[in-house]
């Protein structure tokens, strides 16, 4: 795994307590290198969980954020950016991905950490909802999880017996690509599968065998534990089919 200077400086008790997937700060710090993120610009972090990325991006670029999440409470990240000493410019915002709250061409640039594949894989989201938040020359960036190629069933046999329906959103960098660049509204100007991704992804898996819980705010019918846990996943994939994908494309 390469050295991510910038993620290294975090306290890793700091990110295990709050982390929600494969180290978000590294897949934010790779996917930051392909973006062009400078003091001052309003940032949107679509789907940022209890704020870790949030707070990187005030810190390491001086952004303004806005941190838009679903299932963390926007009370519960206040508290976390107050003791992290960023919330005169990290703003939690609780928010569904298609009723957000913000006008149009208010963002410099919206960034996603493990999270666009949720809404994201509809066809008309990016064209009716979320190109519309950044301006004209403003960039898109998101690093989600899927796999090195697209596969007939929609996943590789390895993981047959772990499919899940929710994971039919996990796809491909050229799908992602493709499904972005057809719309005409961006140009995608990198896409590739971090590498060195078991060695990434490990580390939470290994957290989430004994610590994973659903978070709180989750309704009664989305309170279903995962029926395997992310090791298990992981170690299954004796193909290397998995990827963790990061994409960047500015608004045209
Ligand atoms: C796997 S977690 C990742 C969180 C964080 N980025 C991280 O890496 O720790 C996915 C996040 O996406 C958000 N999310 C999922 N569906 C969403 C939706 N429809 N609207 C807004 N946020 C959504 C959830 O609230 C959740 O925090």
């Amino acid at each position: 795994m390469k050295n991510y200077i910038r993620t290294n400086k975090y306290d890793k008790e700091w990110i295990s307590e709050n982390w929600m997937g494969p180290n978000p700060l590294i897949l934010l710090e790779e996917l930051c290198e392909n973006m062009d993120l400078k003091p001052g610009m309003r940032v949107l972090d679509m789907g940022c969980g209890r704020g870790l990325t949030s707070v990187f991006l005030a810190k390491e670029y001086g952004v303004t954020v806005f941190a838009n999440d679903l299932w963390i409470r926007a009370s519960d990240n206040l508290k976390r950016f107050e003791e992290a000493g960023v919330s005169d410019r990290v703003f939690p915002i609780h928010a569904e991905a298609h009723a957000l709250p913000y006008a149009e061409n208010f963002f410099d640039a919206a960034v996603s950490i493990d999270s666009y594949h949720y809404y994201g894989t509809d066809e008309y989201y990016l064209q009716g909802t979320y190109s519309k938040l950044v301006k004209t020359g403003g960039q898109f960036g998101i690093a989600v999880p899927g796999f090195i190629k697209e596969f007939e069933n929609g996943y590789p046999d390895t993981l047959k017996n772990f499919w899940d329906p929710d994971m039919f959103t996990f796809h491909s960098g050229e799908w992602w690509r493709h499904h972005w660049e057809k719309t005409g509204l961006v140009k995608v100007t990198s896409c590739y599968d971090i590498s060195g991704i078991k060695e990434i992804w490990r580390p939470y898996a290994l957290w989430a065998e004994t610590n994973f819980e659903l978070p709180p705010s989750l309704k009664e019918e989305e309170r279903k534990m995962p029926d395997f846990t992310d090791m298990e996943f992981l170690d299954a994939d004796t193909g290397n089919d998995l990827a963790l994908i990061v994409m960047t494309a500015p608004k045209i």
